[in-house]
């Protein structure tokens, strides 16, 4: 198959390339628009740390071809801050709540809190671990991340209050 023009806004910056129908998304964003914060684990579709808002929904970037991404909507990981550089509610959450060891698999975690966080504001600890199951951390570094999930759900506080309240 020949090589195919594709254009996409990723973090709000149209991007126009030529590239072979089977470079992955991954690979696009990382290698032609330079934003490696986008991480690959597995490269088969089971880590998680490619994990990207494609028309904000939460997908794994190993599994999408660029050219699927044509005409649409990219966040990456470089997107959730804000333009001065101040972290996004998950990115603090995460860094206040020891939600990372090594870092690799944050990328992942971040966008997909955000995007369940944005589609549950108020989640459950069932919901959450449920909502994390397809991001896997080799750090096993699960507690912190759930904490942070719940700090930027805003109910860390209500979990701490109920914890010290008298029998
Ligand atoms: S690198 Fe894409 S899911 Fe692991
Ligand atoms: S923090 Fe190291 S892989 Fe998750």
């Amino acid at each position: 198959m020949p090589d195919a023009d594709i254009r996409m806004r990723v973090n709000g910056v149209t991007r126009r390339a030529t590239v072979p129908p089977r470079l992955t998304l991954a690979d696009f964003l990382r290698e032609r628009c330079g934003l490696t914060g986008t991480h690959l684990g597995c490269e088969h579709g089971v880590c998680g740390a490619c994990s990207v808002l494609l028309d904000g929904e939460a997908v794994r970037a190993c599994l999408v071809f660029a050219v699927q991404a044509d005409d649409a909507d990219v966040t990456t990981v470089e997107g959730l801050a804000e333009p001065d550089g101040e972290l996004s509610p998950v990115q603090a959450a995460f860094r206040d709540n020891h939600g990372l060891q090594c870092g690799f698999c944050t990328p992942g975690f971040v966008v997909s809190v955000t995007a369940l966080l944005r589609d549950n504001p108020d989640p459950t600890d069932e919901e959450i671990r449920e909502g994390l199951s397809g991001n896997l951390c080799r750090c096993t570094g699960y507690q912190g991340i759930l904490k942070a999930v719940r700090a930027a759900a805003g109910t860390a506080a209500d979990g701490a209050a109920a914890a010290e309240e008298p029998r």
